[in-house]
């Protein structure tokens, strides 16, 4: 199987991008090609800075490497080295109605609330499926908040196959069940435009304090309580070994507990889990050359694919 996936460098990683996505990047390197992106095109919907775009991708690289992704077994890449990206994304758009992308929720989320949105914003969806079938990819891992824009690539595939004949691969979404759609600290979905992310690499003093801020009901200590569907627990459940998780369901169910013990478990399980991760970031980051050189390598061979992709669909729709 080829797996494809990307991850936009718009600031720190989160939580809800590690367990919705990079872990699964991780997991799937061992038996499969993975072939892994920083989105950086998409990224320019949102950051209007070259300095701050340029920082971001380099971050998001090494993030990703300490994270545990292997350059031995997988790709990394930065989407705009790969031009071919951008010719397959107008060949597509050249077949996509507008009414598959008004439906869309990052662009009808941004028009709900009166917010200004750019051609790019409403166009991405597309941009998402050139990303994907430019590499004849079978599975893509992603968080929940992603499966539309899988759903559109399929459409546009699918469409594309029907009317030039049998020229992409179809992929399919793979969402991880446990952690489809991670709660932030206020009970919504983990996001950075929400404000309520726990990333990655802050500081463990910042994440312990925005982990004590975690907004919790307003329970009576002695009452007890279902986890499953807390949020709380829901972040403890993704860090803390099985044991501990246990443990901790057995306390609510039992009542008589104060939410601050269990956040105090949930700062020290978080700290536990991401020290390793955190010692090699150290290691990485005074090595900008070797991040360097795994980039150019990635974007070389990503490139080979995508080239006998492109000139496959050319031929098929009459450009060559
Ligand atoms: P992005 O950069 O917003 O997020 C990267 C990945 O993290 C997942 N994710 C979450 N998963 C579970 N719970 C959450 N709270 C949470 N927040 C984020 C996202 O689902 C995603 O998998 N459009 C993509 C980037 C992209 C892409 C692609 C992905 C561009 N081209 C081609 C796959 C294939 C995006 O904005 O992800």
């Amino acid at each position: 199987m080829r797996i494809l996936s990307g991850i936009q460098p718009t600031g720190r990683f989160h939580w809800g991008n590690y367990f919705g996505a990079i872990r699964q990047y991780i997991e799937f390197q061992h038996e499969h090609e993975g072939l892994y992106f920083i989105a950086d095109l998409h990224a320019l919907n949102t950051i209007r800075d070259a300095g701050v775009l340029r920082q971001n991708v380099q971050d998001a690289a090494i993030d990703l490497l300490a994270l545990g992704l292997d350059p031995a077994k997988a790709t990394l890449f930065v989407q705009s080295e790969i031009p071919e990206v951008s010719r397959l994304c107008w060949l597509l758009m050249t077949g996509t109605p507008l009414g598959l992308l008004e439906r869309c929720h990052a662009f009808k989320d941004k028009k709900a609330k009166g917010l200004p949105a750019s051609a790019g914003l409403f166009t991405y969806p597309v941009l998402m499926a050139a990303d994907i079938l430019l590499y004849d990819s079978n599975w893509v891992p992603v968080g929940e908040d992603q499966v539309q824009h899988i759903e559109v690539c399929r459409d546009l595939a699918r469409s594309f196959n029907v009317h030039f004949g049998e020229t992409f691969v179809m992929p399919e979404a793979k969402v991880v069940e446990d952690a489809a759609k991670v709660p932030g600290t206020d009970g919504e979905k983990m996001s950075k435009s929400y404000d309520n992310t726990l990333a990655i690499f802050e500081p463990v003093k910042d994440v312990r304090k925005k982990i004590m801020r975690i907004s919790t009901d307003s329970r009576p200590m002695e009452e007890a309580k279902e986890p499953e569907g807390d949020h709380l627990y829901d972040l403890l459940k993704l860090v803390a070994s099985p044991e501990e998780t246990q443990e901790v369901a057995a306390i609510y169910r039992r009542g008589g507990f104060g939410y601050g013990d269990i956040k105090k478990r949930l700062a020290d399980a978080s700290e536990r889990y991401f020290a390793a991760a955190r010692e090699r970031r150290v290691e990485l980051e005074s090595n900008p050359q070797y991040v360097r050189s795994v980039l150019d390598q990635g974007a070389a061979k990503a490139r080979e694919k995508a080239s006998e992709v492109l000139a496959r669909v050319e031929s098929a729709c009459g450009i060559k």
